[in-house]
């Protein structure tokens, strides 16, 4: 069976790692067509080389756009690959613009799609990831669902005879680099390394959503409550905040807050769990912070990731009561295993398998 993978954003390339292996593990051909929606080394090769990902098969080099330019850039390309390549399956992850794009290039070609991280849903249509996931669930053949959540969705939307509970294939990436960084620690670049980092006793933040580094009034809020906190915080700057703080003339690292362009996925697990919170908009940080057992303050109004709401291990803020969720006491209670066991990357191959060999 041969199948071929898209991804473009740095959150699919971590789920991409789990999967790679699991179906070199299996027999299964795969090809790898990276759009490019990511492209600075350290948003992208960073982790083909520390997760130990195959090479790309296919570089597009879409970079960035309006979201009809590089979803349309992304569909005219991968239209050809996918004609070239003639695969089985055409696998796509998640919810950007990368997922949306091979999902429309395939199903015109009646290509068979799965779509991992199916039947996920925040119902707030004002999100871009939000019309990408519902509109790859409906054009896909084979919906592999993270958490029985989302098999509900699907199953609201009637799409139940297509999905496959599967469970979560970043939980299998994220156990086994919590072991890595556990028993070696990884090395920090000077700015962290200038940080008196105590654990238990600072917090780990990234802000990146549309609806927040876009927006003046929230951004200014969300950056100012991180300032005044009364303990360290690393604020992990993707480019989006970085170019709105430059317009806005705000200095990141100022206050409590350093600022670093971006660590390695072994260096972002290791300050999650030694952090005392995680501060974030990431829907796949808010879900790694509970794996791991850490409480996390999500700067918006809803999450796609219920399950960390539990007990108050993960709680969602205004930017205005950024402070006071991010300093609430740590839950007593222990956090359970709604994302699967580590083994979801070897479920999907099975599933696969079954379903299109
Ligand atoms: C995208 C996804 C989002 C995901 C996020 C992970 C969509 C609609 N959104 O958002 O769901 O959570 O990736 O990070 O697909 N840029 C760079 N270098 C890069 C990539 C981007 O400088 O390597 C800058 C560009 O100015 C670009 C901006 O970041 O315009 C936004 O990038 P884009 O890929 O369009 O969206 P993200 O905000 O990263």
């Amino acid at each position: 069976m041969k199948v071929i993978s898209v991804v473009g954003a740095r959150p699919q390339f971590v789920k991409l790692a789990p999967i790679d292996h699991a179906f070199k593990k299996a027999g299964i051909e795969h090809l790898i067509a990276h759009t490019g929606q990511h492209y600075d080394p350290e948003m992208s090769q960073s982790f083909f080389d520390e997760l130990q990902i195959s090479p790309p098969d296919f570089n597009l080099g879409v970079g960035s756009g309006s979201h009809a330019e590089q979803t349309g850039d992304m569909m005219i390309k991968l239209e050809k690959i996918f004609l070239e390549t003639s695969p089985d399956l055409v696998l796509l992850y998640g919810d950007t613009n990368s997922t949306l794009a091979g999902a429309i290039a395939a199903v015109k070609l009646k290509i068979k799609i799965a779509h991992l991280e199916a039947g996920l849903r925040s119902f707030n249509r004002a999100m871009p990831e939000e019309h990408n996931r519902i509109l790859t669930d409906h054009a896909a053949d084979l919906l592999l669902a993270p958490t029985d959540v989302a098999i509900k969705h699907l199953t609201k939307e009637g799409l139940a005879e297509k999905s496959a509970m599967v469970g979560d294939v970043m939980v299998d990436v994220c156990l086994q680099t919590k072991v890595r960084v556990t028993s070696n620690r990884p090395e920090f670049g000077p700015e962290i390394s200038s940080v008196n980092l105590v654990n238990g006793e600072y917090f780990v933040a990234t802000i990146h959503r549309a609806e927040n580094a876009d927006d003046t009034t929230r951004i200014k809020a969300i950056i100012e409550s991180m300032q005044g906190l009364p303990a360290p915080v690393i604020l992990i700057t993707h480019p989006r905040l970085a170019a709105k703080a430059a317009a806005l003339g705000i200095n990141l690292s100022s206050g409590s807050v350093t600022s670093v362009k971006s660590v390695s996925y072994g260096q972002m697990v290791y300050l999650v769990a030694n952090a005392r919170g995680v501060i974030t908009d990431s829907g796949g940080l808010q879900k790694e912070a509970y794996i791991i057992g850490t409480p996390c303050t999500t700067i918006r109004t809803e999450t796609e990731w219920p399950e960390t709401l539990v007990d108050g291990w993960n709680t969602l803020s205004e930017p205005n009561d950024l402070a006071k969720n991010a300093l609430r006491s740590k839950p007593t209670s222990p956090t359970t295993l709604p994302y699967g066991d580590g083994h979801a990357a070897e479920r999907v191959a099975k599933v696969l398998l079954e379903n299109f060999s």
